[in-house]
C-alpha cells in the first residue's frame, strides 16, 4: 500500500502580517513543491525521510520521536502531528522530496503538511475534500507552531492566486499572464513566531500608531487586487514598495533584506518587498521587462530565482 501526494509552496504578494490581524492578504502557488511518498509497512513505527534537508526521524509507537541528519528536524514534527491528526494506525515509511527552500518565508511547512495530509487521505482511501483538507492543514500548522493564519495552507491546498479575505474565506482570483517575479533570500531564517509576536507586542504598546498601518496594508491589498486583475504594472510596483516600508514600520525589516530590496529596485524592478514574516528569509521583486538583470543583481550576494505561479494545487498521484 503506497499513496503519493504533492503540493505548492507560496509566496505572499501583500499583506503577510497584517492577516494575523484579520486583514485581508494576497498571494500566490509557486511551481516548486512538496512531494510525500507514504507507505503502510509491517514494523510498528513511522520512519521518515527527508533527503533535501538531511533530516531523518523515527516515531515510535509510545510517542517518541527520534531525530538524526545535520538538517532542521523541527520540520518532522509538522508530519507527526498530521499522521496524529488522521489516526493512521501501524508502520509508514514517509519520504519527502522537497523544492521549496527552507525557513525562506516560501511556506515549506503548509506544503509538506498538506501534501502528508492528502497521501494519507489517500492511503485511507478517502476522497480529497480540499476545504476540509485546508482546514486539518492549519490545525497542524496551529500544533506546531502555536499560532498561524491559514495563509500558507490555504494557497498550498488550493494553488494559483489566492486572496484570503477578513472573514477566512478563499477567492481564487483569474489573473492575466505570467507575472514576472524574483526571490532572493539571505541566509539566515527568520523566527515567524518571534516574528508575529513582536509585532503584537508594538501594536500593544503604540495602538494609535500601529492600527493604521494595518488599515494601510489592507488598503494596499485593496488597490493591489484591482492593479493585478488590470494587469497595471506600475501600480503594482508602487503598492509593493508602499507594503514594504509598512512592514518596516511594524519592525520585521533586516538591514540584509533592505539591501536586496534595493538593489532589486536599482536594477530595475518596479516594485519589491519583504515576504512572509521577514527578520530574515525572502524578498520578492516585481520586474516586468528588466527580469534579468534584477537576477544578476539579487545572485550576486544571494540566492535568487524566478519564480512562476502554479495553478494546481495539492494533487495525489
Ligand atoms: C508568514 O508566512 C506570514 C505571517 O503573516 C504569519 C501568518 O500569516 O501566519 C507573518
Amino acid at each position: 500500500m503506497r499513496a503519493v501526494a504533492s503540493a505548492p509552496g507560496k509566496i505572499i504578494l501583500f499583506g503577510e502580517h497584517a492577516v494575523v490581524f484579520g486583514k485581508p492578504a494576497l498571494a500566490m502557488a509557486v511551481n516548486r513543491r512538496a512531494r510525500v511518498e507514504i507507505r503502510k509497512v509491517s514494523e510498528d513505527h513511522i520512519s521518515i525521510t527527508i533527503p533535501d534537508l538531511d533530516v531523518e526521524g523515527v516515531l515510535q509507537p509510545h510517542g517518541g520521536l527520534e531525530s538524526s541528519g545535520t538538517g532542521k528536524v523541527g520540520i518532522l514534527r509538522y508530519i507527526t502531528e498530521a499522521i496524529k491528526l488522521r489516526e493512521v494506525p501501524g508502520g509508514l515509511e514517509v519520504q519527502v522530496k522537497l523544492e521549496i527552500p527552507i525557513g525562506a518565508g516560501m511556506g515549506s511547512s503548509a506544503a509538506i503538511t498538506v501534501a502528508t495530509l492528502a497521501a494519507l487521505t489517500q492511503l485511507q482511501g478517502q476522497e480529497l475534500d480540499k476545504k476540509a483538507l485546508a482546514r486539518q492543514a492549519h490545525q497542524v500548522e496551529l500544533r506546531v507552531q502555536g499560532a498561524a493564519s491559514p495563509l500558507d495552507t490555504a494557497v498550498s491546498t488550493h494553488g494559483g492566486m489566492v486572496h484570503l479575505h477578513p472573514e477566512g474565506k478563499v477567492e481564487n482570483l483569474e489573473v492575466p499572464g505570467q507575472l514576472p517575479l524574483v526571490v532572493a533570500y539571505t541566509s539566515y531564517r527568520g523566527n515567524t513566531g518571534e516574528l508575529v509576536a513582536g509585532v503584537r507586542q508594538r501594536r500593544e504598546h503604540y495602538p494609535e500608531v500601529v492600527d493604521p498601518i494595518l488599515d494601510a496594508m489592507e488598503m494596499v491589498t485593496h488597490q493591489a487586487r484591482q492593479a493585478l486583475l488590470d494587469g497595471e504594472e506600475r501600480a503594482l510596483g508602487d503598492l509593493m514598495n508602499i507594503n514594504h516600508g509598512l512592514l518596516d514600520a511594524l519592525g520585521v525589516n533586516t538591514p540584509e533584506l533592505s539591501r536586496m530590496v534595493y538593489q532589486a529596485r536599482l536594477a530595475g524592478a518596479l516594485g519589491s518587498k519583504i515576504t512572509g514574516a521577514g527578520g530574515g528569509g525572502s524578498i520578492i521583486a516585481y520586474a516586468p521587462g528588466r527580469m534579468e538583470p534584477v537576477l544578476e543583481k539579487l545572485q550576486q550576494e544571494e540566492e535568487a530565482f524566478r519564480v512562476g505561479l502554479s495553478h494546481s494545487g495539492v494533487e495525489v498521484e
